[in-house]
């Protein structure tokens, strides 16, 4: 497949040109945010809310990407323009913008950062199944950061407690989704999205209190309250997660993943619930594309 065009310091190049020096603090220190966006039928969802995390995520982190938001908005709409034709068909793309402190000695060292904007192919196939069998959700040993130690409404790439608790749920199933506890037992995030659980018709999901503020939360809350579903933010517990009705997890890709285990115990009677059910059809409807028969379109036979 041919690759695809990023913007990489500066300038537009193959992805493949992407590199990172290995002295690179992004590399060593994990001194690195983020945002992610996706596409539907080519057409990026809701850029300027995400660029006003990252400015936020770079704001708190102290990193200087030299660039505003406005240049952050149009380098990454000519990225996405750019790769248009090498679009599969039927496909869609994820847009990640990323900057690092660079080559940096130290955090006041001013070296210029590293800053990237890389397209991907959404591989569909990784998630397809999920929509109908339910992602089995594992709560894993490790606990989420916390906020006296690494604020989790920064979006960065430090990320080994996720990696170990992804470990630790694929000791139990290699395929699950690993989703963790706070410091103080609640419930706070699956790795890569948020959770959410309904009980009695209430869609229940954590506070960002030790959560990311999803930008696909912020649209299902304002969903839901045009749907009528009530919703609660508050903490969460295992228990709440055991007993509920439906569970399912929203990230910027897969969008709205329901989950038909938890531990190993089954969720509610079927996948999907009628409320995430609901939801998805209406996410559907709101972004022109279904995005379930368009993932299950790329699943693995
Ligand atoms: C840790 C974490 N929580 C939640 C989310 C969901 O955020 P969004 O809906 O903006 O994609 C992500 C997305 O990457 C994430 O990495």
């Amino acid at each position: 497949m041919d690759e695809l065009i990023a913007y990489f310091n500066g300038e537009f190049v193959p992805d493949s040109q992407c590199l990172i020096h290995a002295t690179d603090r992004g590399f060593r220190t994990g001194d690195v945010v983020y945002d992610l966006q996706r596409t539907f039928d080519g057409k990026i969802f809701r850029l300027r809310e995400h660029l006003e995390r990252f400015m936020r995520s770079l704001k708190f982190t102290r990193l200087d990407s030299g660039l505003n938001i406005d240049e952050l908005e149009a380098l990454t709409r000519e990225v996405v323009e750019r790769n248009e034709d090498l679009r599969e068909p039927g496909g869609d793309f994820t847009v990640t913008q990323f900057v690092t402190r660079g080559r940096a000695k130290s955090v006041v060292d001013p070296v210029p950062p590293t800053v990237c904007i890389l397209p991907q192919r959404i591989d569909f196939a990784q998630f397809a199944k999920f929509y109908q069998s339910g992602v089995h959700v594992v709560i894993p040993r490790t606990r989420s950061y916390s906020t006296e130690s690494l604020d989790p409404k920064v979006k960065h790439y430090s990320r080994m407690n996720f990696v170990i608790a992804s470990l630790e749920a694929a000791d139990v199933d290699p395929e699950a989704y690993p989703v963790l506890l706070d410091e103080n037992g609640n419930i706070a995030e699956h790795i890569a999205g948020n959770f959410y659980l309904i009980t009695d018709g209430v869609l229940r999901m954590p506070t960002d209190h030790s959560s990311l503020q999803g930008d696909t939360q912020r649209v299902i809350r304002e969903m839901a309250k045009r749907l009528g579903i009530p919703t609660r933010e508050e903490e969460l517990q295992p228990y709440d997660a055991y007993t509920a009705d439906e569970i399912f997890l929203t990230n910027t890709t897969y969008c709205i993943l329901p989950a038909g285990k938890i531990d190993n115990r089954p969720v509610g009677e079927g996948v999907p619930g009628p409320i995430t059910r609901q939801l998805q059809s209406a996410w559907s409807e709101m972004v022109g594309v279904d995005f379930v028969d368009q993932a299950l379109s790329f699943a693995n036979p």
